[in-house]
Parts: C-alpha cells; sequence; structure tokens
C-alpha cells in the first residue's frame, strides 16, 4: 500500500486530495497545527468525516525538527506540500510570517525529504499569483514570474526552491501552478465563498449588504476537486515536470457576483457595496490559464463549469445555513 504524507491536509485542498487519495487505496498521513488538534471539532469541518481513515500528526511549519521527525517515521512515498498562509490580502498586513512561513516552511520539508526519505515523490503548490502583472495573457509555463504581493513572492521562491531541490540533488521534485480554484468547502475570506455565503444569509434574512472590493479582477476560477486529480497525475510521472493547471476562461468578480445573486432570485446591485478599504496596495488585473501542457501530457481537463461551480456554492451555503449550521460544513 503505497504511504502519502499531505501537509495542510485540513485546508480546502488537502481534504479533497486525501478523499481522492483514499479511493485511490493510500495510507494517508497529514500534518496539523499542535492547536487544531486541541479544538478539532471546530478546525477540522473539511475532514470530520474521514478522521477515522487517515493518519493526522501534530508538526509546524515553523520547526524544522518536528517536520523531520513526521518524515522520517511515516516514510511516505509521496508528499504533498500544500500548507501556507494562503490568503493574499492577509500577506500585506503581515508580510513577515507569511514569507517566514511560506519559505522556510518548504525549505524545511524539502530539506527533510531529501535527508530522511529521498526517493519520496514531492509536489509544490505553486499559484498563479506568481505570474502577478502577468507579461502575456492567457499563462503558461513558460510565462515570466512578476508576482505583485508578499504571498506571490513566497511561492516564487518555493517554487525555485523546489526547482533547485530536483535539480542539484536529483530528487523528484515538482510544482504545480494551480490558478484559482474553489469549492463548497472554500475559506470564508477568499471573495468567492465571501459572496456565496453572503448570497444566504442574505436570501435567508440574515444578512442586509455585502461589502467588497475590486470587482474589475479578473480570475480563472475551476472547482478544487477536479485540480486535486491535477495534482496526482503529475505524481504519476516518471520524471518530474511542472505544469499550469486552470480551465482557460476568465471571468471578472462582477461577473461571479451577478450569477451567484442571480441564482439565489436577487438582484446584487440591491446588496453589493464598495469598500475602498478592500482594494489591495498592488492587484492582480487578469489571470487565464493555459493548461495544453497539462492536457497533452497528463490527459487533463477541468471537469466543472465556472457556472456549475457558482451554483454548487451556492446550493451549499443555503443548504448549510438553512440548517441553522454556522462557519462549517
Ligand atoms: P487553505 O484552505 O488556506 O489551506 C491551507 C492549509 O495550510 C491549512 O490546512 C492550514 O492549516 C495550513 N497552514 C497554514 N499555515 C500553517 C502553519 N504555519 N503550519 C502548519 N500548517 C499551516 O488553502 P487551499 O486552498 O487548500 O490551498 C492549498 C495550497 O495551494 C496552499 O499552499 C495555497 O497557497 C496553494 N494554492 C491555492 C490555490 C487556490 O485557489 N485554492 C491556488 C494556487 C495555489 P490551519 O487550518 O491550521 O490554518
Ligand atoms: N478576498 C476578497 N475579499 N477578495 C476581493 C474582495 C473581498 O472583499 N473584493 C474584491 N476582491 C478581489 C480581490 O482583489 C482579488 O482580485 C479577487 O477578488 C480574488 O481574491 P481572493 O478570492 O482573495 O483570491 P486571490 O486570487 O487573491 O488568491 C487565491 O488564488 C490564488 C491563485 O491565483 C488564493 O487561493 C491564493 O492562495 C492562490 O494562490
Amino acid at each position: 500500500m503505497k504511504k502519502v504524507l499531505i501537509t495542510g491536509i485540513d485546508g480546502q485542498d488537502g481534504s479533497y486530495l486525501s478523499e481522492f487519495l483514499l479511493e485511490k487505496g493510500y495510507e494517508v498521513h497529514g500534518i496539523v497545527r499542535r492547536v487544531s488538534l486541541e479544538d478539532p471539532g471546530h478546525h477540522f469541518w473539511r475532514i470530520r468525516h474521514i478522521l477515522n481513515k487517515i493518519k493526522i500528526h501534530a508538526g509546524s511549519l515553523e520547526s524544522y525538527p518536528s517536520l523531520f521527525k513526521i518524515c522520517a517515521s511515516v516514510k511516505p512515498d509521496e508528499c504533498y506540500h500544500l500548507a501556507a498562509q494562503s490568503f493574499v490580502s492577509y500577506s500585506f498586513e503581515d508580510e513577515f510570517s507569511t514569507i517566514n512561513t511560506n519559505i522556510n516552511g518548504t525549505h524545511f520539508i524539502l530539506s527533510s525529504i531529501k535527508e530522511a526519505v529521498p526517493k519520496c515523490k514531492f509536489y509544490f503548490a505553486a499559484t498563479s499569483e506568481m505570474f502577478g502583472h502577468a507579461k502575456e495573457v492567457p499563462q503558461n509555463e513558460d510565462t515570466p514570474f512578476h508576482p505583485r504581493s508578499p504571498y506571490g513572492i513566497s511561492k516564487v521562491a518555493g517554487f525555485d526552491l523546489t526547482r533547485n531541490y530536483r535539480e542539484a540533488y536529483g530528487m523528484f521534485a515538482l510544482s504545480g501552478i494551480l490558478f484559482n480554484h474553489e469549492s463548497p468547502r472554500r475559506g470564508f475570506e477568499f471573495v468567492t465563498r465571501k459572496i456565496t455565503n453572503a448570497v444566504a444569509e442574505i436570501k435567508l434574512g440574515l444578512l442586509k449588504e455585502l461589502r467588497l472590493g475590486n470587482l474589475e479582477a479578473k480570475r480563472d476560477w475551476g472547482f478544487s476537486g477536479d485540480y486535486v486529480r491535477a495534482m496526482w497525475l503529475m505524481m504519476q510521472l516518471d520524471k518530474p515536470d511542472d505544469f499550469v493547471i486552470g480551465t482557460a476562461e476568465t471571468h471578472t468578480v462582477q461577473e461571479f457576483i451577478e450569477l451567484a445573486f442571480g441564482h439565489a432570485g436577487l438582484d446584487w446591485k440591491d446588496y453589493v457595496v464598495i469598500d475602498e478599504n478592500l482594494y489591495r496596495p498592488s492587484e492582480v488585473n487578469i489571470l487565464r490559464a493555459d493548461y495544453s501542457k497539462a492536457k497533452k501530457i497528463l490527459g487533463w481537463e477541468p471537469k466543472v463549469t465556472f457556472q456549475e461551480l457558482v451554483k454548487m456554492m451556492v446550493d451549499a451555503d443555503l443548504e448549510r445555513l438553512s440548517r441553522g449550521k454556522g462557519n462549517c460544513k
């Protein structure tokens, strides 16, 4: 039985990836912060239903010894490094912790794998945010990086570290350059979930207005469940390589709003208020993926459309809130 180690297992992607790999017959191990173990009911809302099938280890991205010990004891065949401070807005508020956690965390886990289990395949969660002020549209594996946030900078460093461990030490280490992907398990701070949760609250009479920042920003939004399949396909290759994963479609934040409110039978103009405080100091204006390499080499294509994604998220939030549940599934 193949063993997998997932950092950030209780995040959005970690939860879908765990389900996917359990179905494939993997023994699934995950790293979480110790504080999460103290309050599992709150922290593990995305993985509660599979907790009896996976093995959880407490570890910190800030501590090399804690990561090394877990790698040495689990001895995984594959490691998916998903843990990160992933909220771009917050990275402007606390540049230092985002950069420390994301760069050192990636460095520590790469080094731990190299020392403890050098044959283990390694996946790094890179991002379209690395393209930032993109030189071209759409973006592919050859598009130069121009990050526009501390988060983006930390991910470029993680990408470079991963490539260097591949080139210098011959490790099977690769990066998936994933564009925005969402789901009913998306964190509430990200714009899609903020919108669908607000739509459900407004529909149920629990909220009167939704405050948002830049509605003109353009993103390539896909479904997280589709993207974890791409991660796994990359890791089944004989030779490591980096891949762009997205849908090749771009939509504005406003288009997402229109669809989400429309699906609930509401007119967004009655509720959405622009709040200048929610604009970012520097913005990524347009992201659109050219995923032709992944299609050709991995045979991967997204299955869930933008329209289906928006409806799935609104329906899930309506259903959850109708059951009287708060910030959980
Ligand atoms: P997410 O839901 O925010 O999950 C992030 C995970 O990282 C959580 O499990 C979180 O644990 C963990 N984490 C954060 N700081 C940590 C620390 N100091 N020590 C240990 N664990 C820590 O993110 P996601 O959407 O699943 O994304 C997964 C990865 O892909 C991230 O690296 C993200 O940057 C990257 N990515 C995401 C997208 C996207 O659109 N979703 C696109 C490209 C790349 P807690 O629950 O304890 O906070
Ligand atoms: N979060 C948020 N909140 N974003 C808003 C708001 C708001 O109230 N109003 C407008 N936006 C705009 C942001 O300015 C941004 O242009 C866009 O909505 C998307 O913001 P987020 O949903 O926070 O995602 P992101 O694109 O910054 O980052 C996500 O995708 C990256 C991949 O491109 C995260 O998942 C990153 O971890 C990931 O790497």
